[in-house]
């Protein structure tokens, strides 16, 4: 389907919905929502027809649990994040058309409705199934109130929907050693009747719109992962929750139920639109069901199953709505080497960013678009963002801006001098503007921001490559006719620039379309013209006051940025290292109901394909059997040979990545969060003996 070139009339842009349950990072900024915003700005600057909606995500159970932290109520906590959240993008000038939020009754109406069809048209399956239950907060666990083992990478800390180590979409009952993120109580199973998406009966669909239609065009990254978890087979999945926070499932048996967040939250896109279209008297349908529309979906990594897989069987199924055209999905930001974590406050906080560095909003936009995590993790160092202000916006852009702009008042009375006669560098530099608007598009046409900010970069260094080899200050002694050429030329350049910097660096474009007052000239000079137009600013246009678009950043504000991280560092340390508290009482009986052996490793390989699994041949005394654990982090499995270790021998069997697993090794936490081991070398008692 993507290889006929259709032309489109208009084009829907979507920006994930942010969870309400902290405000915005840089991770936030770059992922998803700059790129998204010089995406809209360059189409709406070509004059193309663009809708760019975006709302907070305020259901799921990441809500309820943030709130009773914060010791508030859900709404209280959406409403505070909502409105955190919603400021960081006013300032950062992201161009939503509308941003809306899930808890508006609109949006409840559209997703009731979205479900209500589908249920009506008999898409779903209901099914009563036994899902994991927590007796003491009386609850039922899915999504982020269960933790457990990723039965896929082994990785400990996965959630009940969704493992961030390795991507993979998972159902609760899928972890492995599950537990309850609320009492930390092992999790009984109780049955529960849910409504399910059955994804595997769209298989045949995805394969054929995905695999097929957009194996060009897509990301690696992005068709890399669909492929994959179409390739593994999918699954039907639960789209409803026994939970008492979101919308209310609108079907006979829907008491005390809601709709899973996953299926609330895409319509929210959808909603968004509705709200915008009302108050603006357009028509919503166009943007979502014209076949000449083209909707782009821009998110983090995280959410390419969502948005690849899930939300289009849920579109394909309802049958009025089109379905993406891309999903332009980047790759995770990291801060100084780390994750960001908003739970370990690794990250630096929009709000936080703007009270140390005030106005600076596009040296912001600017570093995390050069340095963006396009096609791989990316990190984020202070020292690189001090580096990218001050050798590219400083002395480059800036310093161009500034020569052209200063001189100009010097010498000619801030009148835009007359074209002598031009010479051939006058004429290729005039030339060469031309070609930009072309370069850049193509870039971001094919989502590479990152070239796209150099080739900006690039048009400013041409600017200042031009003034370093004409010389305008050496040559208004001699030919002043000469100088005012010169800076005829150089001016064009930085017009262009006010136009070509907009989609990246809005604040500077506007503040430079005021200072060379083109805002009058160039106000109906869009990006195609810009390739065409023979001047930008003609003789005689008087500009305005030269000021400095950028200023150098001191050594001084990246270390107390550093310093700053480093202090987080310490307090997650101290807090990490703490001593757990004791667990509940436990009888006599439920003690020795737990059969611990003395065993010796015999043999210790690494499980192929997994980071953290090593899989053991164990001697208990009793037998010799297989052990795997998630220990590959902390010892090579040569030094695992020949150690006595104790071991939970009743423990009952479960398959870990196809290989049975029967039984546990005992080992202690590290100080330092490793693994030790806690049998003396010199334990010389049979293996078998009993540890009571
Ligand atoms: N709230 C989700 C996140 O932050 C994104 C939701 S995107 C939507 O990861 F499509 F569901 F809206
Ligand atoms: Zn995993």
């Amino acid at each position: 389907m993507s290889d006929q070139p259709i032309s489109y009339q208009r084009t829907t842009v979507t920006a994930a919905l942010p969870y309400t349950n902290g405000p915005i990072h840089i991770g936030h900024l770059a992922g998803v929502y700059v790129p998204a915003d010089i995406y809209c700005r360059y189409l709406r600057l070509k004059g193309e027809d663009v809708l760019f909606v975006c709302g907070s995500d305020e259901h799921g159970v990441a809500i309820p649990m943030k709130a009773k932290k914060e010791g508030v109520s859900p709404k209280e906590l959406i409403d505070k994040y909502h409105g955190i959240i919603k400021k960081s993008f006013e300032d950062f000038g992201i161009t939503f058309d509308n941003y809306s939020r899930t808890s508006a009754a609109i949006h409840h109406q559209t997703a009731g409705d979205f479900f209500k069809k589908l249920y009506d048209q008999g898409d779903f399956l209901e099914e009563t199934s036994e899902q994991l239950y927590d007796a003491e907060a009386d609850q039922f666990l899915a999504d982020r109130f269960v933790t457990g083992t990723c039965p896929k990478c082994g990785h400990d800390q996965a959630y009940g929907d969704q493992c961030e180590n390795c991507g993979s979409s998972l159902n609760a009952t899928d972890l492995i050693s599950p537990r309850s993120v609320l009492t930390g109580a092992v999790p009984t199973l109780k049955e529960t009747r849910h409504w399910f998406l059955p994804l595997d009966q769209y298989e045949g669909f995805l394969k054929k719109w995905i695999l097929e239609g957009h194996k060009k065009d897509w990301k690696p990254n992005v068709y890399g992962q669909c492929k994959s978890w179409i390739d593994d087979g999918l699954k039907p999945r639960a789209v409803t929750r026994d939970l008492d926070w979101g919308i209310p499932v609108p079907v006979p048996g829907g008491e005390g139920k809601v709709l899973y967040v996953w299926f609330d939250a895409p319509i929210g896109y959808i909603s968004s639109t509705k709200e915008w279209a009302a108050r603006e008297g357009k028509d919503w349908e166009a943007y979502w069901k014209a076949p000449d529309t083209r909707l782009l979906h821009f998110i983090g990594k995280d959410n390419i199953v969502f948005h690849c897989i899930i939300f289009p069987s849920m579109l394909k199924a309802h049958g009025d709505f089109i379905l993406p055209e891309n999903v332009p999905a980047n790759e995770f930001l990291n801060l100084e080497g780390q994750k960001l974590s908003t739970s370990r406050n690794w990250a630096v906080w929009l709000h936080e960013y703007l009270q140390d560095f005030t106005d600076m909003q596009d040296v912001l936009r600017y570093v995390l678009t050069a340095n963006a995590p396009e096609t791989k993790d990316n990190d984020f160092t202070w020292k690189d963002f001090q580096a990218r202000n001050n050798n590219e916006l400083v002395a480059i852009f800036g310093n161009f801006v500034n020569r052209v702009t200063v001189l100009t008042h010097k010498y000619v009375g801030g009148k835009v001098p007359s074209p002598g006669s031009l010479t051939q560098n006058d004429r290729e530099t005039l030339e060469a503007i031309k070609r930009y608007p072309a370069r850049i598009g193509d870039s971001l046409e094919r989502f590479r921001f990152r070239e796209a900010s150099q080739d900006v970069m690039n048009l400013a260094r041409m600017g200042n490559k031009y003034l370093a080899d004409e010389e305008p200050w050496k040559v208004i002694k001699e030919d002043p006719d000469r100088a005012g050429t010169i800076l005829y030329v150089g001016l064009q350049v930085a017009a262009a620039l006010s136009i070509l910097s907009e989609p990246f660096l809005p604040f500077t474009s506007a503040k430079l379309k005021v200072m060379l007052r083109g805002d009058l000239l160039t106000a109906k000079l869009g990006w195609n013209s810009l390739s065409t137009a023979q001047i930008l600013l003609p003789e005689g246009h008087q500009i305005g006051k030269s000021e400095l678009l950028f200023r150098k950043i001191e050594d001084s504000e990246i270390q107390a940025q550093l310093d700053k991280l480093q202090a987080t560092k310490k307090s997650n340390e101290m807090k990490e290292s703490a001593i757990a508290p004791q667990k509940e009482t436990v009888n006599f009986e439920d003690f020795s109901k737990m059969d611990l052996r003395v065993g010796t490793i015999l043999s210790a390989e690494k499980m192929p394909k997994t980071k953290k699994l090593i899989v053991m041949k164990v001697d208990t005394g009793i037998d010799t059997r297989t052990i795997v654990s998630g220990i590959a982090e902390y010892f090579n499995p040569e030094e695992l040979i020949g150690k006595k270790v104790t071991v939970l021998a009743n423990l009952a069997p479960r398959p870990l990545r196809g290989v049975e697993s029967q039984g546990m090794i005992l080992l202690a936490e590290g100080p330092d969060g490793g693994l030790v081991f806690m049998t003396p070398e010199d334990l010389s008692v049979p293996n078998g003996s009993q540890i009571n």
